[in-house]
């Protein structure tokens, strides 16, 4: 047998939330409702569709390498240079070619226990086990102090990742307490804030790194089309750096690694103002709903930034998961995530949120108080 790399035969795999069409064969169910991987329920923006058909007839043509129409887009979008975006087939893209191409032996990378698993799986697959140093979150938030702490005290601490706000709990990171960490980072630590949800973020004193991006060279700021602008099938997202930073990560990317349609839809969900208003006030509304049913029940929910909420049942969690299933509904269970306690619900459209709650209520029931 052909042998692997250790650092690969450790890598625990992604485990993505349960596919529709998968529960649909399993149960014979033909209407399922899927609120397990933070996508918009909103559809396409009806400036997407029109560009993705425009763009199919180019379809046999590689796409421009230099991506220069988008970066220009997002430049100005975020009054920045293009040489200081980077773009990833999905910023899941960017989180691996951050590790790989700034990880050298000996260094580690600073990773909170309950975020996006990607992080990790990055680090295992470039640097391996050795190179993950963990930070406990503390009640469900990020435990900035314990960051500060170790970034001051250990040595050669590569790369910190933050997800702000953070998947799976919506936490966020008070701009203050956010500003301070950035001054007490070294300035040959690369801070990559991962901002895929900060669309959704409405909070006081919630604030994107950007802002600061003139003071920290070190600091790198990851967007996404995958959320807020709902392209998550079509893979694009982006980050923020100094050109200098930003022109290194590039180097280990594929060639025409964002496919045509991908770049049509992103430049025209842009050009999509009210689209993304109405999906970010879709979310407000059912985001409020869902929270308050869900406490009704008597479960602790996390209050949340993002467009899912994190709640506490009991016990049993995956008992619970597995009820909805039966019924539908798919949420998604966070063993991964390092929160085995807790189901975490994306927020749907109001049909989708009553579905769920119907099938949650159900549950609840079947599996509590049977
Ligand atoms: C915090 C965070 N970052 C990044 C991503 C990945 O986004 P993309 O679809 O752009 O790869 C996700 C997806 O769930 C996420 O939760």
């Amino acid at each position: 047998m052909v042998s692997f790399n250790s650092r690969v035969n450790k890598i625990s795999p992604y485990i993505p939330g349960k596919p529709e069409e998968e529960l649909k064969r399993e149960l014979g169910l033909d209407h399922i409702v899927k609120l397990a991987s933070n996508e918009s329920p909103m559809g396409v923006s009806p400036l997407v569709k029109e560009a993705i058909l425009h763009e199919i007839e180019r379809v046999p043509l590689y796409p421009d390498d230099t991506y220069l129409t988008l970066k220009k887009k997002l430049a100005l979008r975020h009054g920045v240079t293009p040489q200081e975006i980077v773009l990833g087939n999905g910023s899941v893209e960017l989180i691996k070619n951050i590790v790989s191409s700034s990880y050298e032996p000996g260094d580690r990378f600073l990773i909170s226990r309950q975020s996006f698993m990607m992080y990790h799986q990055a680090v295992q697959e470039y640097a391996g086990e050795e190179a993950v140093r963990w930070v406990e979150t503390k009640d469900y938030a990020f435990d900035m102090e314990e960051f500060i702490r170790i970034v001051r005290e250990e040595k050669r601490i590569k790369a910190v990742f933050i997800a702000n706000p953070n998947n799976p709990t919506g936490s966020f990171i008070p701009e203050e307490t956010l500003l301070r960490f950035l001054e007490n980072c070294p300035p040959e630590t690369l801070v990559v804030m991962d901002e895929a949800y900060a669309l959704f973020a409405d909070a006081e004193g919630f604030a994107s790194a950007l802002k600061w991006r003139d003071r920290f060279p070190n600091l790198i700021v990851l967007e996404t089309f995958s959320k807020a602008f709902g392209l998550a099938g079509l893979r694009v997202g982006y980050g923020i750096a100094h050109p200098e930073v930003a022109s290194s990560i590039m180097k280990v990317r594929l060639p025409f690694h964002i496919s045509r349609l991908s770049v049509a839809a992103a430049l025209a969900a842009l050009d999509d103002e009210e689209f993304l208003q109405k999906t970010l006030e879709n979310n407000r509304r059912g985001k409020a709903f869902l929270l308050r049913e869900i406490e009704a029940t008597g479960f602790r929910v996390i209050p949340s930034q993002a467009n899912f909420l994190l709640f506490l049942p009991p016990r049993d969690p995956i008992a619970l998961v597995k009820a909805m299933e039966r019924r539908g509904v798919i949420v998604r269970s966070l063993v991964a995530f390092g929160v085995p306690e807790g189901i975490r619900v994306t927020v749907g459209t109001e049909e989708q949120n009553n579905i769920f709650l119907k099938a949650f209520k159900e549950a609840v029931k079947e599996v509590y108080h049977g």
